[in-house]
């Protein structure tokens, strides 16, 4: 007998995500966050995830979109992290591609392209300069959704003021817009106090560092002999969920690897479905959720804070 919506809540589901996913009622999602296999990845997820060439990349993705867009909420948001490499000489098309089929196709709208900017990404072999380009140390992070609303809360996100914001939020600014014009055309009036938010917007760029390397999941990890070599950083994640997602939400990952989205959600008192293809990844999951539980329950916060 099928499960219901209930049933499936905070739990980690294993298999195809296109199959699992024809379980999941429509409409009943409130945020999808993801990490996809990008095409030709170098990292090996098991003998389960084949390689998926960019060309054909698309093709393999939108059969799953389009569950993904049956089981959003209308007021929903879909988070795709992606990223893309070198096909032959120049920079692949397909991530691109694939966000104008996800929106000439399946329905969804781009709400914002977000950048995740990861200062720690080593050099490597670009970084000699003889391959005309830098490293690449950003990923994507594209926003969709499903409707014309959709959930947003900046407050969650803000970032603490500037020295001189601090100074314009305390009317000690000087001159009008005239004396105030920026190069880009931008003018501000200094001359009143502006109104304190409690902190700024962050804007579209997220820098985080993906460079943890002995922290309660790699220790689990050793513990139970099983690795994720994908895992992305928690604070990438929270910057989502806190702004896309109310508390109580249903948050789903498809492509949930490590289980990171599973921690984060629960973590802000969220509801989440995790579903990965790779059965190891699916039993480390479950621990990694079951563990940062516990610990929220002895400290009031995660493993790994
Ligand atoms: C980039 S990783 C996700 C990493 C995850 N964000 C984390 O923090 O650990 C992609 C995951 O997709 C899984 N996967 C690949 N094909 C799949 C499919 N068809 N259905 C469900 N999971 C799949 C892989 O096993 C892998 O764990």
């Amino acid at each position: 007998m099928c499960k219901t919506i209930g049933e499936m809540e905070n739990s980690v589901m294993c298999g195809d995500c296109l199959q699992l996913l024809a379980d999941i009622p429509d409409d009943s999602i409130d945020m999808i966050i993801t990490s996809p296999p990008y095409a030709d990845q170098i990292k090996d997820y098991g003998e389960k995830v084949r390689k998926i060439k960019p060309e054909h990349y698309v093709e393999w993705f939108l059969p799953r979109a389009k569950e993904l867009y049956r089981v959003l909420s209308s007021n929903g948001s879909f988070i795709l992290n992606i990223s893309d490499k070198l096909d032959g000489k120049f920079q692949s098309l397909y991530v691109f591609k694939l966000v104008i089929a996800l929106c000439d196709d399946i329905g969804f709208h781009l709400v914002r392209d977000y950048i995740w900017y990861n200062p720690a990404t080593p050099p490597n072999v670009f970084s000699r300069g003889t391959m005309g380009r830098t490293k690449k140390s950003h990923e994507y992070c594209f926003w969709f959704s499903k409707s014309d609303q959709w959930t947003f809360n900046m407050d969650p996100i803000r970032k603490p003021y500037s020295k001189d914001m601090q100074k314009f939020l305390n009317g000690k600014g000087k001159g009008n817009r005239e004396d105030n014009t920026r190069p880009s055309r931008h003018n501000f009036d200094l001359s009143h106090a502006w109104t304190n938010h409690g902190g700024s917007d962050p804007g579209s760029v997220i820098t985080v560092g993906n460079n943890a390397s002995n922290d309660y999941f790699q220790k689990l990890c050793r513990e139970i002999g099983i690795r994720h070599p994908a895992r992305f950083p928690q604070q990438l994640i929270e910057f989502f969920v806190l702004s896309g997602s109310n508390e109580k939400d249903l948050i789903l990952d498809p492509f949930s690897g490590s289980g990171t989205t599973g921690v984060v959600a629960q973590k802000h008192n969220r509801k989440w479905i995790c579903m990965d293809i790779n059965p190891d990844y699916c039993e480390l999951s479950k621990r990694w959720i079951a563990d940062a539980a516990s610990s929220l329950e002895r400290k009031g916060i995660g493993c790994d804070d």
